[in-house]
This record gives C-alpha cells, sequence and structure tokens, in this order.
C-alpha cells in the first residue's frame, strides 16, 4: 500500500517535473518571442523617429528658408517704398478702374492728403483738381505705352503751378494698373520764361544800342548848329557886329524882332527837345548794357532816380494824357550805403515796377495819379518801395502775379514776365524779398528788401 502511494506520488511527481519542465520551455520560448518582439518594434520605433527628426528637420529648414524669404521680402519690399518716397516726383498708383493703390510721401506732401485717405479711393473723388482723367490712364494701360502731358496748368489750393504727367502702364502677373508721376515744372517753366524774355530783352537791347548810336550822331549835329544859330544871332558879339554892319543891319532891331516874334523861345524849345532827346538816348544805351550782369559797388538811390528818368521819358512817349498830370515823387534815404548789385538788373526791376504803376494809374483814369518811390536804410537791409494809387488788385491776382506769363493785360501791353523776372532777380541774383500790398481800387505798394553786402 505504501508503496503504491509512493509510486504514485513519485508519479505525480514525474508528471508534474515534465509539466513544469514543458511549461518552462514553453516560458522560455514565449520570452523569446516576446524579446524579439520587442526588440523589432523597438528597431521600428528608432526608424519612426529618425524619419520624425529628418521630416522635422526639413520642416525647420523649411521655415527657416520661409523667414529669411519674408524677411528679403520685406526688406526689398521697404527699399523700393523708401525708393518711392524719396523721389522729389508725385507717384501715384491706380488700377484700372482708377482706384489709388500707391502715394508717396511728395504726392501727400504737394496734396496735404495722407496715403490713408488716399489708398483705395477713386483719384477723381481724392484729387479732383489733377488733370489726369480716366480716358488717360485706360489708354496707356490698353496700348502698354505710356502716355504723357507736358506743362499742364494745375491750380491747388489758389496757387498756379506748371506740371509734367506721364503715366506707365502697369502689367504684372496679377496685377494690372497704372503708375502716374507728376513733377513740378514751374521752376523749369519760369526759367525757360525768363531765358526767352532774356534773349528778348538781350536783342531789343542790342537794337536799343544801334538805334541810339545812330539817332546819336546827327542828333549832336542838330544841337550843336543850335547852338551855333544861337551864338550868330547874338548882338553882343563882335563877329556878328561886323557882318551886320556891311550889310546895314541892326542888330538890336534883330534880336527885339526875334524876341517878339518868339522865335527865341523856338529856339529854346528846339534845344530843350534836342536835349531831352539826347538824354533819352543816353538812357537806352544805359539800359542796353545789360549783359554786363555783375555785381558791383551800386548806390540804389542812383539806381532808382536813374529808373525813374528812364520811365519818365518812356511814359511821356506812351502815355503823354497821364504824363501831363501825373506827379512822380522822390524820397531817397541819405544814408544809405553804397553795397554790392548789379546796377542794371535793379534798374530792370525798377523799370518793371514803374512801368505796372503807371499802367495801373492810367487805368484807374485818377484825377491827381501818384506814383511815389522811396528808399529806406534799415541796417543790415535797404528797402525800396515803388507806390501807386492805381487800379489795384484783387488777393487772387495778388497771389499770382510772380508766375511767369501772368497777365491781366490785352495781347500786346503785357507779357506777364515783368515781375517774374523782377523776382528772379531780386530772390535769385541779390538774395533778397519782393513783396506786394495792393487794395483794389486803391492802389498797390510792392516792396523790396536787399541785404547790404557791403564792399571790400
Ligand atoms: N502796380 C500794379 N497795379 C495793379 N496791378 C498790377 C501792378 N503790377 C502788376 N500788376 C498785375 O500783375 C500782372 C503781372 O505783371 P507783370 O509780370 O509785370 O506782367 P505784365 O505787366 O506784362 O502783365 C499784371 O498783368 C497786373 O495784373
Ligand atoms: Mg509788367
Amino acid at each position: 500500500m505504501l508503496t503504491s502511494i509512493l509510486f504514485l506520488l513519485v508519479a505525480l511527481l514525474t508528471i508534474t517535473i515534465v509539466i513544469l519542465a514543458r511549461n518552462r520551455r514553453r516560458h522560455k520560448y514565449a520570452l523569446t518571442s516576446l524579446r524579439e518582439t520587442l526588440s523589432l518594434l523597438e528597431q521600428r520605433m528608432r526608424t519612426r523617429t529618425d524619419a520624425w527628426r529628418h521630416a522635422n528637420d526639413t520642416l525647420e529648414q523649411a521655415e527657416q528658408r520661409h523667414r529669411t524669404t519674408t524677411s528679403l521680402l520685406n526688406e526689398t519690399k521697404e527699399y523700393l517704398s523708401s525708393i518711392i518716397n524719396s523721389m522729389p516726383s508725385i507717384i501715384i498708383g491706380v488700377t484700372p478702374s482708377g482706384h489709388v493703390t500707391h502715394w508717396n510721401s511728395a504726392a501727400e506732401l504737394s496734396t496735404g492728403i495722407r496715403e490713408k485717405k488716399a489708398l483705395g479711393f477713386r483719384l477723381q473723388e481724392v484729387y479732383p483738381d489733377l488733370p489726369v482723367p480716366a480716358a488717360m490712364i485706360e489708354e496707356a494701360i490698353s496700348l502698354s505705352e505710356p502716355s504723357t502731358k507736358e506743362g499742364v496748368r494745375l491750380e491747388h489750393h489758389g496757387n498756379l503751378h506748371y506740371v509734367d504727367i506721364t503715366v506707365y502702364p502697369l502689367h504684372s502677373l496679377e496685377l494690372t494698373g497704372a503708375v502716374i508721376r507728376i513733377d513740378d515744372v514751374t521752376l523749369r517753366q519760369k526759367l525757360d520764361g525768363m531765358m526767352l524774355q532774356n534773349e528778348k530783352l538781350k536783342s531789343l537791347g542790342e537794337l536799343a544800342a544801334g538805334m541810339a548810336h545812330e539817332i546819336n550822331n546827327p542828333l549832336a549835329a542838330i544841337l550843336q548848329s543850335l547852338q551855333n544859330v544861337e551864338r550868330r544871332l547874338n548882338p553882343e558879339l563882335a563877329a556878328n557886329q561886323v557882318v551886320a554892319l556891311a550889310l546895314g543891319l541892326d542888330l538890336k532891331k534883330l534880336d527885339t524882332y526875334l524876341e517878339n516874334r518868339e522865335i527865341k523861345h523856338f529856339l529854346d524849345g528846339m534845344d530843350n527837345a534836342g536835349r531831352r532827346a539826347a538824354e533819352i538816348v543816353r538812357n537806352m544805351l544805359e539800359f542796353s548794357r545789360s549783359s554786363t550782369r555783375q555785381l558791383e559797388p551800386t548806390q540804389l538811390n542812383d539806381v532808382a532816380h536813374g529808373s525813374v528818368n528812364f520811365m519818365r521819358n518812356a511814359i511821356e512817349f506812351s502815355m503823354p494824357a497821364l504824363s501831363q498830370t501825373l506827379i512822380i515823387e522822390e524820397d531817397y534815404d541819405s544814408s544809405l550805403p553804397v553795397m554790392s548789385a548789379s546796377g542794371v538788373e535793379l534798374q530792370q526791376v525798377l523799370v518793371n515796377l514803374l512801368k505796372n504803376a503807371a499802367q495801373a494809374i492810367q487805368e484807374a483814369q485818377r484825377e491827381a495819379p501818384l506814383l511815389r518811390i522811396s528808399t529806406r536804410y534799415i541796417p543790415p537791409l535797404a528797402e525800396i518801395r515803388v507806390e501807386d494809387n492805381g487800379t489795384g488788385m484783387s488777393q487772387g491776382t495778388s497771389k499770382q502775379i510772380f508766375d511767369p506769363f501772368f497777365t491781366t493785360k490785352v495781347v500786346g501791353q503785357g507779357t506777364g514776365l515783368g515781375l517774374s523776372i523782377s523776382h528772379f532777380i531780386i530772390t535769385q541774383r541779390h538774395h533778397g524779398r519782393i513783396e506786394v500790398k495792393s487794395t483794389p481800387n486803391k492802389g498797390t505798394t510792392f516792396i523790396i528788401t536787399l541785404p547790404i553786402t557791403q564792399i571790400g
């Protein structure tokens, strides 16, 4: 019994051991395959991680490139817009329908309209004064050719400007439109006008000089002959008495006859007229010497007096009725020092002002026409005033008088260049100022101030 129990136990133990051994083997096998699976998984994980890291790197690189490109783009954009903004020209970008896409600093400055008030709006609404019709923009775009208008008159806030306008068509991948470029050429126009006028004055001056020389000789002969006539009629001269005695002529009676018949008076008149003609010729010669336009020691009072003399003759000649009643007052400050200036140019200015004044006085038909020229020394400045009681002018006119070609006179009476040239001579050549004060129907005063550059 015990044996069989023991045997059973051994058998059970053996079975258990066998089972255990098999289980262990299975377990070991499972463990191995688990390990293999784990390592496979780890391997895959590594590969994935590597791939992910690579993708991440690529993405980062791409992002970096994008960042660089964006900053480059921004830099370029800023660079371009600072170029556009630093340009003195007005640059306006528009769509084909005329809506504003660009508005540079020059546009802001000269129109007073801020960029944000312009962008997106129709150009015609933003800037109605601008003479760029929609048709001009459309034409430039459809023909793919720039279209230009030169020397266009442009009134803005009451100021007259001359501008060149060019519309450039713009064709890019996404965008069609146009760029409008506007250049203020007022100064160029002024200079052109002045050069033209200078040329005219020069040829006029040359003509005057030639004429003056031609007139001078016969005039001198007339005056000389007159003097001779007067001398030979003089009863006091011995040579006259000898000839009269031989003829039995009473010189004293002849003298009385000449007196009673006013022949002496006529001779005096002839002499006066001849001398005045000689004075005109001398003035003409002086005026025509305009090629010698250098700065030289100049006494303004003399220039002013010379200009008045010149104008007196001119007024007598061209406005005889006015010259009968016109009073020209001269009031010069004797403390005014000699200064460095171009006397010829300043005379040109004063003659322009005096001529305008005389014309305004004539037009106003005053009973007591008055023209006044005065100088004053206000250290370190010299001041010259030219006043008239002529027509005066409105504020609108006063604002434009220094613009070249601005004139209110009929053709033949005015070129509209006198004051623009005067302005140029005073401001550019002498670094001075010229201003006007005027009241309609009362009169006008021009005030010139010049810095006194002492000589030596
Ligand atoms: N003293 C003045 N009185 C009234 N108007 C004047 C006077 N001076 C100038 N003006 C105005 O200024 C304009 C321009 O003058 P200016 O440049 O000399 O040209 P112009 O005499 O040829 O017309 C004149 O047409 C006139 O309308
Ligand atoms: Mg004039």
